[in-house]
């Protein structure tokens, strides 16, 4: 691929390492700065053949396959207009848009003018998360009651992040996006989410967007996703998923604490890892930074996908869901309640499965739980089937006792 990449701050740095590590085929062949002075250094630093001040010059040159926005929230739907516009393929990192109306006016041109659109959720394609996701897929755990998705940092490193104006909100729709699309991938991206509950607030910055939230997304099966995030945590990134299922679960770590310690007295001297705030005492790196949070899987599907004329794991239908569910999750931070999440179009199930899933004890009982006791007895509560009203059997040491509930 010939990339024109659109952006020189972190995102940017994080996907030019991506796309030219590892002795990569994929080339960034024009990088746009609003900078001179960055983007001339960014070229030079990464090989670049040539950099612009001009966003369509970037976006028109003719060598260009795929254009990759990696600018500010406030700006990727007039970069993915310009793409699309120049007729190239876009790929737009996350929020996809600042409210779910911009993100559907971005997924109708980009649909209107048929050009490959993909969304770079980078965290749902970590090696963790590919491998956690293909378990589930095989029945693992069974089916997914909840996920629980938690992103916690000291805060962003640029001044627009923290103006809502221009980012469309605070730690929901920096943090919250990923932690979203996280819950969406395990539940099923085909299963609705329905309503959110959600809980926001300006504990610590002085700021006017929220510093901390947490939130619960429910599903139309009736499972939940659940996010944490935060802009006020110490001690640098924290990236951790738990998915509960009717036959196991999982938990994954996906910084901070990858099995990688360091103890360091005179102090590392230099970077450790992304939002690490000390470089000595204990130090957390982590190994491959741009392989571990998933971007070389990500890049890798969506030109591969380009490449077939196929539809990407992720794709801006995705980011205008998880656009739509933060906007209920902004209402329902206000109004303190539970709020639809309205979608102008569902493009998933309409019927679903209820999650329940029995399982039988002889002819005539379910089972409800089953233990072993620290006396070594063993005790099993069960359910009559033909029973309306719930009797619980206990079977203590092989007698059975009735108790009626
Ligand atoms: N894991 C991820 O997927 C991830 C991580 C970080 C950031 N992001 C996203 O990437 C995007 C950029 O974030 P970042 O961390 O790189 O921010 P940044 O501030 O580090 O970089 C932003 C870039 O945009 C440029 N820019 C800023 N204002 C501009 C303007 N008015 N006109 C033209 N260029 C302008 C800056 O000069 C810089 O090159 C955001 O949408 C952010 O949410 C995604």
């Amino acid at each position: 691929m010939n990339i024109a990449l659109l952006g020189t701050g972190l995102i940017g740095t994080f996907y030019c390492m991506s796309f030219h590590g590892l002795r990569s085929r994929d080339k960034v062949s024009v990088v746009y700065s609003r900078s001179a002075e960055r983007g001339a250094r960014f070229a030079t630093d990464n090989n670049i053949p040539k950099w612009t001040t001009d966003l369509k010059e970037a976006v028109t040159a003719p060598q260009v396959d795929v254009v990759v926005v990696g600018l500010p929230n406030n700006l990727h739907k007039e970069a993915i207009f310009a793409a699309v516009d120049a007729g190239k393929a876009v790929l737009c990192t996350k929020p996809l848009a600042r409210n779910a109306h911009e993100a559907w006016e971005i997924l109708q041109k980009v649909e209107t003018a048929g050009v490959f659109h993909g969304y770079l959720e980078d965290l749902v394609y970590t090696p963790k998360h590919l491998k956690a996701h293909a378990s589930v897929e095989n029945g693992a755990i069974g089916k997914v009651l909840w996920v629980r998705s938690r992103e916690a940092h000291p805060g962003p490193h640029s001044d627009w992040f923290w103006n809502p104006d221009l980012s469309g909100g605070g730690a929901i729709i920096d943090l919250g996006c990923h932690c979203i699309e996280i819950g969406r991938s395990f539940i099923g991206k085909d299963i609705r989410p329905v309503e959110v509950v959600c809980w926001a607030d300006t504990q610590v910055k002085p700021i006017d967007a929220e510093d901390n939230a947490i939130g619960l997304v429910r599903y139309q099966n009736g499972a939940i996703g659940q996010f944490e995030v935060s802009w006020c945590f110490r001690g640098g990134m924290e990236l951790k998923d738990e998915v509960s299922g009717v036959d196991g679960s999982i938990r994954l770590d996906n910084f901070l604490r990858t099995g990688f310690e360091m103890y360091s007295a005179p102090g590392k001297k230099g970077y450790v890892a992304e939002k690490a705030e000390s470089d000595s005492g204990w130090l957390f790196p982590v190994g491959d930074e741009v392989h571990e949070l998933g971007y070389n899987h990500m890049f890798m599907d969506m030109f591969n996908s380009i490449e077939k004329g196929k539809k990407p794991i992720e794709d801006f239908y995705d980011g205008y869901v998880v656009n739509a569910i933060m906007d209920a999750c902004y209402k329902s931070a206000k109004t303190k309640k539970w709020e639809p999440v309205e979608l102008k179009e569902w493009r998933g199930k309409t019927e679903v499965e209820p999650l329940s899933a029995f399982v039988e004890y002889g002819q005539n009982h379910w089972l409800v739980k089953e233990e072993l006791l620290p006396d070594g007895r063993k005790k099993v509560i069960l359910k009559e089937k033909l029973r309306k009203k719930v009797i619980l059997k206990e079977k203590l040491s092989g007698e059975i006792i009735q108790i009626e509930v």
